[in-house]
């Protein structure tokens, strides 16, 4: 029997190989079991450990315990080629030295803070050093981490990462578990997760039953999930006084944890980098002799740029449009101010699509050309940018030519298969150079080792909320000093380095934020909300969210309270879910976005609602150049329905997708006629695929898991072409965004239709009037009396962007609370809109309105 005496024997051997102790003493106490550096007697233990176990759980657990045991042993004692390498690599990192330190710590605080500069081995090493140790303890079978990453493809390529290290498969001792896929067993006792799946897990298991560690990797990030998440951990703890919490953290104001914490014990690994040159656009553009071959027509077009940092993109813009009316595009201003200040401004005011692409692919061109083969990092903003670059790259003969035809110029995002994956850990052959084109997933999260270049756009993506529409968008803009910071120092893991900034350097240090405001104070708080009382149905939202690192102030969730109400998420005057609230509550998108949906998967008419709502949660996919507006006004027309913007864009869409049908040229050509983007479009269809995928995981899509099954509920597409229920699901979700059509001008009055609006605090109303962009804004004439509206702006007058007319009856049916007036035959909405309306509609109104809240019931 090899398992020898018990737990105590196998711990005895477990310390022994752990301390490398070769006393004789201990020598002794291992007599009887096989010769730990014997690989091979180990494993055929194990085997036999294996087939013996699976009995009652307690012994189960014993017998878990010592098949660990073996297994360590034996991984300890393999000498193996590959296997024998990890290891090496992995006593080469910083934490190795560290890790009883990490070890004893978690031992003696219930929580501790574990911060080191990236790459020194947190996520990777800390978590293996707590399962070792409780596996040299004898204790490996009664153990269950959870280490929590912000993101799908971290938690995916750590988890395998961390299983090739200890030679296994995936899915065996270490798994992952991400929205929609899972790769997990019953021997799991390491599983890497995403933020939002530990959050729905303490919803059906608020106590977290048999985990004993939870690790939050990457609190730094100040991500909403991650901060709620300590909130929840926090309460946890003391109702499990066994319970283990450790944050991992860059070197980013790691103290502040800490204090959250009542002052828990911090660790900091120390670590080491070489240093990293920088060189700022004004170097780039003198060292790679660049200037953009298209730059006079670049300039004419110049508008706002991309920062939304308003100050300085107007600035830029008034810059540029001042030097394109002096010059004669940049090549004059090249020759008159050189590099300087203007030429740069001038620049960034550009297309700042088109130009970063290319300025993009000159620096890499450029790098290609050195002598030195070191990996190159680049960092663009999201998923569709890599591929842009991606695919420009590849039309370009040096850079194919130097990543050997593009095999090692690697797009790393979430789809790109494990195999895919891996190879961006991999060195390339000498003279091949590795290009990796990465979103600020590889700022903190992920290392890449051979890195000796960066070259850094200095741009992001991150939710903001939008005041014009109260809802919240993704929003491309500078990313702020310390992510600066993180990405150039990707470039000096192994060697000394470059980093290639592609924005000048005033921008560097007078635009940027020195750190990314916490996501808590930029997104609206309704989903929140409605998270804290699916979890908490009895606390006070205000209370429970006082309790974060950051409270958010208290007008915002007093607004969300408020929004939620309105949209029927919340009863009035409780705060108790509605089951619209706990649908929306499943669905990680903006509430009425997620309204809209539920109501289009209910009503049978998905595909079309899935385009609209996708589109508003974008940038327009209709562009308007300046000296082409009336070109485009009418081309943006011809797509127009019914009076209706949504509908327009959902026509723009269809159209857009038979035309790709039809291959690359018709789509090009389409889209140049159309006055259409292309990159937006793509980004809706993109978008819509998500949405898509929201629906199905909560249940709402035909043949879902629980939810809904037998209740009567239609095909997701029954009524897709019914353009009045989808204008009528459009009210469900932009209510109460509406607008009084009134003085409709009677046929031919020539007057034009004055629009009236209720001011945000719903106090009084406002005359308002459609912005000149919408299919809508010379109509004279409405066919309905109100407008739903997604947008209201104010500028010197106030401006509804989109707008769809819409009737009164889709508006009794879904927009806010119905009530009778003293005059009879006339309905009040939310005490505002006053409809005529008799009695026998009004009860088949409120019949119908019961119906649907029944089927929502039903689906909980
Ligand atoms: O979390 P932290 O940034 O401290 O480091 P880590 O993610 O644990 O990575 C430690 C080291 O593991 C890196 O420097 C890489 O050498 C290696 N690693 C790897 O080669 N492949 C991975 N998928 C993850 C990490
Ligand atoms: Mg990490």
């Amino acid at each position: 029997d090899a398992g020898g005496d018990g737990p105590a024997a196998l711990a005895a051997l477990c310390a022994g190989v752990c301390t490398a102790d070769r006393s004789a003493a201990r020598r002794r106490a291992m007599a009887d079991l096989p010769d730990v550096h014997d690989e091979a007697a180990l494993r055929s233990a194990l085997a036999e450990e294996s087939a013996g176990s699976g009995a009652g759980s307690d012994a189960h657990a014993e017998a878990e315990s010592r098949r660990m045991a073996l297994a360590l042993a034996a991984w300890r004692a393999s000498d193996n080629r590959k296997t024998a390498a990890l290891r090496a690599q992995r006593e080469r990192l910083p934490s190795w030295g560290f890790r009883d330190a990490v070890v004893a710590a978690i031992e003696g605080s219930q929580v501790v803070v574990v911060s080191g500069e990236t790459g020194c081995g947190k996520t990777t090493q800390v978590p293996q050093f707590l399962l070792d140790a409780a596996t040299d303890a004898g204790r490996g079978g009664r153990i269950e981490l959870i280490c929590t990453q912000p993101r799908r493809i971290s938690a995916t390529s750590v988890a395998q990462r961390v299983a090739a290290e200890r030679g296994e498969a995936l899915g065996e001792t270490v798994g992952y578990q991400i929205r929609m896929e899972a790769r997990r067993s019953a021997a799991t006792r390491l599983l890497f997760c995403t933020t939002g799946v530990l959050l729905r897990r303490l919803i059906g298991d608020p106590l977290l039953a048999g985990t004993t560690h939870v690790l939050v990797d990457e609190v730094h990030e100040r991500s909403l999930d991650s901060d709620f998440l300590l909130v929840l951990l926090k309460e946890l703890l003391a109702q499990r006084r066994d319970l283990k919490l450790v944050l991992m953290s860059a070197t980013v104001n790691e103290a502040a944890f800490s204090g959250y914490f009542s002052n828990c014990p911090t660790l900091q690994i120390p670590g080491f980098t070489f240093p990293v040159k920088e060189l700022y656009l004004e170097d780039v553009l003198q060292a790679t002799r660049w200037t953009p071959d298209r730059g006079c027509d670049c300039l004419r077009s110049g508008g706002g740029g991309g920062s939304s940092k308003g100050a300085a993109a107007g600035e830029a813009a008034r810059v540029a449009q001042q030097a394109a009316a002096e010059h004669a595009g940049l090549e004059a201003l090249r020759a008159r101010g050189g590099y300087g200040e203007p030429m740069l401004r001038a620049m960034r005011a550009l297309d700042p699509e088109k130009l970063n692409y290319e300025l993009a692919a000159a620096a890499l061109r450029w790098v290609a050309a050195q002598r030195d083969g070191g990996a190159v990092l680049v960092f663009m903003s999201g998923l569709m940018e890599i591929t842009k670059l991606y695919e420009l790259c590849l039309q370009d003969s040096t850079i194919k030519a130097a990543t050997r035809q593009g095999e090692w110029l690697i797009a790393l995002h979430s789809s790109l298969s494990s195999a895919e994956q891996q190879t961006v850990f991999e060195r390339p052959p000498d003279g091949v150079r590795k290009i990796v084109i990465a979103t600020n997933i590889a700022e903190t999260s992920i290392t890449i080792d051979d890195v000796t270049w960066v070259v850094d756009l200095g741009r992001h993506k991150e939710t903001r909320y939008s005041p014009q529409s109260h809802m919240q968008l993704l929003v491309e803009d500078w990313c702020s000093r310390a992510s600066a910071r993180q990405r150039r120092g990707r470039a000096g893991r192994v060697a000394p380095g470059t980093c290639l900034r592609l924005y000048p350097r005033w921008l560097h240090d007078g635009v940027m934020d020195e750190h990314q405001v916490p996501e808590v104070r930029r997104v609206p708080l309704e989903g929140l909300a409605l998270h804290v009382k699916l979890l908490r149905p009895h606390a006070p939202v205000a209370a429970f969210l006082a309790a974060m690192m950051e409270p958010p102030p208290h007008e915002a969730v007093t607004a969300a309270l408020n929004a939620l109400t309105t949209i029927g998420a919340v009863v009035r005057g409780r705060e108790a879910l509605t089951p619209l609230g706990v649908h929306l509550a499943a669905l990680p998108v903006d509430v009425r976005v997620g309204k809209m949906l539920v109501h289009a998967a209910i009503l049978g008419c998905l595909d079309p609602i899935l385009t609209v709502a996708a589109a508003i949660s974008s940038r327009s996919p209709f562009v308007s150049p300046l000296e082409r507006r009336e070109a485009a006004d009418v081309a943006k027309r011809s797509f127009a329905r019914e009076q209706s913007d949504h509908l327009a864009v959902l026509a723009a869409y269809q159209d857009w997708r038979e035309a790709r049908a039809d291959g690359r040229a018709a789509e090009r050509a389409f889209c140049t006629d159309s006055f259409l983007s292309v990159r937006a479009l793509e980004g809706i269809a993109d978008l819509r695929r998500q949405f898509q995928q929201l629906l199905a995981e909560a249940g709402f899509l035909g043949g879902g898991r629980g939810r809904g099954r037998g209740c009567g509920w239609e095909a997701a597409d029954a009524h897709a072409e019914n353009m009045r229920l989808v204008k009528a699901v459009l009210v469900a979700g932009l209510y109460p965004n509406v607008a009084r059509v009134d003085g409709a001008g009677g046929a031919g009055d020539g007057k034009k239709p004055k629009l009236i609006t209720r001011t945000a605090d719903g106090k009084s109303e406002e005359a308002v009037q459609i912005h000149p962009c919408s299919v809508n804004f010379a109509t004279a004439r409405f066919n309905s009396r109100y407008l739903v509206y997604h947008e209201k702006v104010q500028t010197s007058q106030v401006w509804l962007r989109d707008c769809t007319a819409v009737g009164a009856l889709p508006l009794l049916l879904f927009g806010g609370e119905v009530s009778r007036q003293a005059a009879a035959g006339t309905v009040s909405i939310d005490g505002w809109l006053k409809l005529d309306c008799p009695l026998k509609v009004a009860v088949l109104l409120a019949e119908l309105r019961a119906r649907l809240d029944g089927l929502l019931q039903a689906k909980i």
